[in-house]
């Protein structure tokens, strides 16, 4: 048996608290998983930025990205390593630099998914030096009148970028009048209009990392230290599988396993408006309650990847959902078909045994660092980086005392996934006996004949 490190690489932004978590939790662990005839240990560091040689291989298996977004050096390293030395990624680079808001609703309605009626509109100002532009537009621009897609929607209306996030430019539109000073002031970016789902009773963030989907609760008028809420069956069983399903479905379409996926629900629908959020969240600072569960489920994915190396798989495929569409199934149950197909490209049956067999204290190991002064502490950091110096001790105390709380609603939860874990263990352990014994009398039954 050779003892094999594998090594995880966090490639980071402004994020402070969820990466100290991270490295402090994984060292608490201390993990040596028997794969394949290997013993396997992990060791996490920091990614840094240097110039690079294409051909010097990189080291890491797996990367945590945050900067592909917009850090542009970081993310061609990344692609030179994903298809040089074999990294696997934390989100495909290739997919987030060219499929933004715009391409997720396209697929997302041809799925059939309700994403509500949207328009694009071409941009109100051009960049001065654009050569062509003068007889292009001339021949090919046709003139158009703006409140007319209006009317066609029907107000309100929200105008937004194509490829937005970060609620930069998002205009809510109640008339004629005010789309048309919108436009106005969108300058050269290129803009969608939006029918708003209005009214809606319930707004929810559903976040995916690998297989694993967490739904919270939100409210977009709050404060934004406590837009995420703590809520506690606030939709049914039925809803959060179908939120659940959605969030998979979008992250296996695109590739996106760590995406936070924006749905309102109007009279009992959810329309999911904002899913290409591949950066998605990740401080104390905002999720409070529930960072612990998204630091635990980073964990358990990033090592998942590291331990079995995952493939990374080097092209989207959208054929299998493209079938689904073919069927014209009711949504429900073409929403169960994509959800098979993310299961599969997830490997959630696997992973859940890797969970079970090698991860079953990870939760335990959790609950005890997130009561502790180094978590206080790495809150700390954070809070100091985002609040005036007179806030810091007040919301130091008012985050760490939400993630206490989430540690006494954990005791219960522990307690039913240890028993679920250990029936599923059982159960396994079982079928493995039976289908040793089958095989045992086979070669008996051979033998004797
Ligand atoms: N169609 C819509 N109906 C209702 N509210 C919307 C709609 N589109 C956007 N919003 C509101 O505007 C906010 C920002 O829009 P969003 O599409 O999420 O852009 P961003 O990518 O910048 O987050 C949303 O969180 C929501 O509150
Ligand atoms: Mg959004």
């Amino acid at each position: 048996m050779a003892n094999v490190t594998r090594k995880i690489g966090l490639s980071l932004g402004a994020d402070i608290c969820w990466p100290g978590c991270y490295e402090e939790i994984v060292k608490r662990l201390n993990l040596t998983i028997p794969v394949g005839g290997d013993s396997v240990s992990f060791a996490v560091d920091r990614v840094t930025i240097e110039p690079f040689d294409l051909r010097q291989p990189v080291h890491y298996d797996v990367v945590i990205d945050r900067l592909t977004h917009w850090y542009h050096t970081t993310r061609e390293w990344i692609k030179k390593a994903v298809i040089m030395d074999s990294l696997y990624v934390l989100n495909n680079p290739w997919s987030l630099q060219s499929m933004e808001k715009h391409t997720s609703y396209a697929a997302m309605m041809h799925l059939g998914v309700p994403v509500p009626d949207t328009w694009m509109v071409p941009p109100k100002d051009y960049s001065p030096d654009l050569n062509d532009l003068k007889p292009t537009l001339q021949r090919y621009g046709r003139l158009f009148d703006l409140t007319k897609v209006g009317e066609q929607l029907g107000y309100p209306v929200f105008m937004k970028p194509y490829d937005g996030g970060a609620w930069v430019g998002v205009t809510k539109i109640n008339d004629a009048e005010q789309l048309r000073t919108a436009y106005e002031q969108s300058g050269q970016r290129v803009m969608h209009v939006q029918k708003a789902v209005n009214p809606f009773d319930l707004f929810v963030r559903a976040i995916g990392i690998g297989p694993q989907v967490w739904c919270v609760k939100y409210d977009p008028d709050a404060p934004l230290h406590s837009r995420y809420e703590v809520a506690f069956n606030y939709v049914s069983a039925d809803e959060w599988q179908r939120l659940t399903d959605l969030c998979l479905t979008i992250n296996s379409f695109f590739q996106w396993e760590f995406n936070s996926c924006e749905s309102l629900r109007k009279d009992g629908v959810f329309y999911p408006i904002d899913f290409a959020n591949a950066c998605p969240d990740f401080q104390v600072t905002s999720l409070h309650f529930h960072f612990p569960i998204m630091v635990k489920n980073m964990i358990k994915w990033s090592i998942y990847c590291a331990a079995t190396k995952r493939e990374f798989r080097r092209n989207l495929n959208w054929d299998p959902y493209y079938a689904v569409v073919k069927k014209d199934l009711p949504f429900d149950d073409r929403l169960k078909e994509y959800a098979k197909i993310a299961h599969e490209r997830f490997e959630t049956d696997r992973f859940v045994e890797f969970c079970d067999r090698h991860l079953g204290h990870i939760d335990e190991v959790a609950w005890e660092f997130f009561g502790s002064e180094r978590a206080k502490e790495l809150f700390r950091l954070k809070v100091t980086a985002l609040f005036p110096a007179h806030e810091v001790e007040q919301f130091t105390e008012h985050y760490f005392g939400l993630v206490q709380f989430w540690r006494k609603t954990e005791v219960e939860r522990m307690n039913t996934a240890k028993v679920q874990r250990d029936e599923r263990n059982t159960s396994r352990e079982v079928a493995a006996a039976a289908v040793a014994a089958s095989c045992s009398a086979d070669k008996k039954a051979k033998a004797a004949g």
